[in-house]
């Protein structure tokens, strides 16, 4: 069964491709280390893409008032107090130096009129705060460490999934993977290993994640012994298109509304002013995602089922210049002229703010020689991420875990891999050949896609969640007959879809149980039958880790970091007097 398959020794292998993975891969290769960074589609296809509205950082270019300090707040309250305190303090105050990084690099930031870095607005930052490249940031971000990676010496390895994390013992040895393009298996030996997937959007309907966001990195962690902390915690962005059908989810970016854009209900009110009058459009992610929500339920949505967001206002010249993505987009897509007309648009699952849980400094799992960075860890952003956080996320942890899983490398043995190990993760993959009884696997995830939207979405309520996790018990066993045609490894999408679907099960069934588990409304999480702050919920995450074939999920208090505790208490004196 297991013919032959191709092996690469590595000092560190580093999985996922986006700014969090470029990030690591720097890092490690400028210390002279054999560093692979794997990509499970082309090298530069990544979700960072869509964090198109720019990058937080306090480098105060625009608004001198700003600092770390702010930003640290801001992110706290962003995330109603339950982050890692100690990873929003890194992020804030590194968050500048890794943007001045990235121009020394060579991004071609957009420029006040004196040439520095142009910051504007966006949801639940005191001050302008994003660094931008028009709404292609993102983009921007991922070209410049591109090609600093690539001229670096770092080996990329393309379409390649890796479907098993390795190990010897308790420690990381590599992973097992296979070829998209002819199905054949590779095999990656390393002394440390970095998981920077991404998120787990294909696990909801409407998502702005393309293809490869199916929660990888979450269930490998997971498998591996690494505990995920504060799954229930799902973003979904305000303003995804509605309309067309097939590009329902894709999304507009937040620095429309940084610009100036307004949102309407089909009666032409400006609903913000109900939901939250001081911040308006620029309310966190959250609360607006719920408010655009809450006004199509209630019978004032735009024609298909969300709601107006208007720009043309600020003129053509402007908004071509400020917005030029979104300009073709809907253009192209939708044929709608922005600068004309109003957009349509609602919420889509964007990002998760749980994963796996990690050291802030060094960015380890508790699974020697593991490190994690990016969307696929959790506790930076607490229950709700602002706006351009997650592209300093990536650099400030990229960098971090790079430099972690470097010093952990460069002192460990060479990996011994086992070829039973080996032999096993193999005969996964081809297990999806030929079954009896086949279950499609399009069809399964269909059906786990329509429940997690309606089930586990936006609002929740124990009796979904408890059918939620029943359900989610009846397509593991449907699972177990998914199926594809003997034999056919070459150009196989849906025997890629066959393994991909087990991390989107397990990463569903961590974030039903967890939303489950806390009784309240917090952040993107909202419980209909727990709709307030909970003070004991206030003061723990939520941990998940393997025990056997089951999962354990259990509250752990909140980690506090006690000379951060002025700032934190200040800012919720602040909120709370208003
Ligand atoms: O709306 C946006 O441009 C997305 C930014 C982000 O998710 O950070």
């Amino acid at each position: 069964m297991l013919d032959k398959y191709e092996t690469h020794e590595h000092d560190v292998v580093i999985i996922g491709a986006g700014g969090a993975g470029l990030r690591a891969a720097i890092e490690c290769s400028a210390r002279g280390l054999k560093t692979a960074l794997i990509c499970k589609s082309l090298l530069g296809k990544a979700h960072t893409v869509m964090a198109e509205g720019g990058i937080a950082a306090a480098l105060a270019n625009v608004e001198s008032a700003d600092s770390w300090q702010t930003h640290f707040q801001d992110t706290m309250f962003g995330g109603k107090y339950l982050n890692n305190w100690r990873m929003a303090e890194l992020h804030a105050k590194e968050s500048p130096d890794r943007v001045r990084e990235l121009e020394r690099w060579g991004a071609v930031f957009d420029r006040t009129p004196e040439g520095k870095i142009l910051q504007r607005a966006f949801g639940g930052h005191t001050y302008k705060r994003l660094a931008h490249v028009g709404d292609r940031t993102g983009l921007e971000l991922i070209r410049t460490l591109q090609d600093k990676g690539i001229h670096q010496g770092i080996d990329v390895y393309m379409e390649c999934t890796i479907s098993r994390l390795l190990k010897d013992g308790d420690r990381m040895t590599g992973a097992f993977g296979y070829w998209r393009e002819n199905g054949r298996f590779v095999v990656f030996k390393a002394k440390a290993v970095i998981l920077a997937t991404g998120g787990v959007g294909k696990c909801f309907k409407i998502t702005s994640n393309s293809w490869e966001g199916t929660a990888d990195g979450h269930a490998l962690g997971f498998e591996a012994g690494a505990e995920l902390v504060d799954m229930e915690f799902v973003q979904f962005h305000p303003t995804g298109m509605v309309w067309p059908p097939g590009v329902m989810g894709l999304l507009v970016t937040e620095a429309v509304r940084g610009e100036g854009g307004i949102l309407r209900n089909s009666k032409g009110e400006r609903f913000m002013e109900k939901y939250d009058p001081k911040r308006m459009e620029l309310s966190t992610r959250d609360v607006v995602a719920r408010s655009i929500y809450t006004e199509v339920k209630e019978g004032r949505g735009s024609p298909h089922g969300g709601c107006f967001l208007d720009i043309s206002h600020r003129g053509a010249e402007y908004v071509k210049r400020k917005l030029p993505s979104m300009y073709h987009q809907f253009k192209e897509l939708a044929d709608v002229d922005i600068t004309k007309e109003p957009m349509e648009v609602g919420p889509t699952c964007h990002y998760i703010m749980g994963g796996i849980k990690v050291d802030a400094d060094t960015g380890a799992t508790r699974v020697p020689g593991l490190f994690a960075a990016g969307e696929c860890t959790g506790g930076m952003h607490g229950s709700n991420r602002l706006g351009g956080n997650s592209l300093s996320d990536l650099l400030v942890f990229g960098r971090r875990a790079g430099i972690g899983a470097g010093d952990y490398a460069a002192g460990a043995p060479a990996a011994n891999i086992a070829e039973a190990e080996v032999e096993a993760a193999a005969a996964e993959m081809t297990g999806y050949f030929g079954r009896p009884n086949p279950e499609s696997p399009y069809k399964l995830h269909i059906d786990l896609q329509n429940m997690m939207q309606s089930m586990v979405g936006i609002f929740r309520e124990e009796g979904d969640l408890t059918a939620a996790i029943a359900k989610l018990q009846e397509f593991k066993q449907r699972y177990e007959h998914v199926a594809v045609e003997e034999g056919q490894r070459m150009y196989n999408p849906g025997w890629h879809l066959c393994r991909d679907l087990k991390n989107m099960l397990i990463c569903s069934e961590a974030i039903a149980r967890a939303a489950l588990m806390r009784k309240e409304s917090r952040g993107g999480h909202s419980r209909l039958d727990f709709p307030k702050y909970d003070s004991y919920w206030g003061e723990h995450n939520i941990i998940i880790s393997k025990d056997g074939p089951a999962m354990k999920v259990e509250p752990r208090e909140t980690v506090k970091v006690a000379e951060l505790a002025p700032l934190v208490e200040a800012r919720k004196a602040k909120e709370s007097s208003k």
